[in-house]
């Protein structure tokens, strides 16, 4: 029993009444004896008084720090790889084109290589890619089979839904409210009021296809640029 194991100086500096049992709001709990319990049951009274550990039984304070360190460090670790990834999701995509362009990405996220997306996209092919500012962008292959000058950005300007292209009718068609863009993104039928964006697509060093804003006229109606 744990009474037994106290010395007799530290049993009588914990506790003090008429029993001779330990207080339970102290630290060391000990089993009353069946005299003890006895004389509980019968009703004398307890009375307990705060006492003061021994020095010896104060927890080391390295200990303590130490202890505290581990805390801390298994907390802030797995705080600190579910931070990282949102707060980069607060950093604009771009980036990856020797002029400030953006590289186009395929469906799967992957750099667009001119060479390989001509491979398997025909001439008057316009597939989507990840244009500026993650916008999807139609690149366009000419009939000659090479790659168009320009990227043509598929948010319908009515009300911003995604045109999708019709290669039979050689039209982008908005499947929202109707409204239809000719095969280089000019506006041909309402509600849309503007021609769908355009952007530059060049091909760098290394075959890459990257995108630049476009601000100059729009060649395809002779105004200024709307969305610049
Ligand atoms: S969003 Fe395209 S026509 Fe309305």
């Amino acid at each position: 029993m744990a009474s037994s194991t106290l010395s007799p100086s530290a049993h009588s500096q914990l506790c003090s009444g008429k029993s001779g049992m330990f207080c339970p709001s102290q630290a060391f709990l000990v089993k009353p004896t069946r005299t003890q319990m006895v004389r509980r049951e019968k009703g004398m009274k307890l009375t307990c008084q705060a006492t003061s550990i021994p020095a010896d039984r104060v927890p080391d304070m390295g200990k303590r720090q130490l202890m505290n360190l581990l805390l801390l460090g298994a907390i802030s670790l797995p705080s600190g790889f579910m931070l990282v990834p949102y707060a980069t999701f607060f950093v604009p995509p771009g980036g990856g084109g020797a002029g400030g362009g953006t590289v186009a990405k395929d469906a799967v996220g992957n750099d667009i290589i001119a060479a390989e997306w001509l491979e398997n996209h025909g001439p008057g092919d316009r597939t989507l890619s990840q244009g500026l500012k993650g916008d999807p962008t139609y690149l366009v292959v000419e009939k000659d089979r090479t790659l168009a000058s320009y990227g043509i950005n598929a948010v319908c300007t009515h009300l911003g839904c995604v045109v999708p292209f019709n290669q039979a009718e050689n039209k982008f068609i908005c499947p929202c409210h109707g409204s239809q863009y000719n095969d280089q993104g000019r506006v041909v039928r309402g509600p849309a009021p503007l021609s769908l964006a355009l952007a530059h697509a060049n091909v760098e060093d290394g075959g890459k296809v990257v995108f630049t804003p476009w601000t100059e006229t729009d060649f395809r109606t002779g105004d200024a640029p709307w969305w610049a």
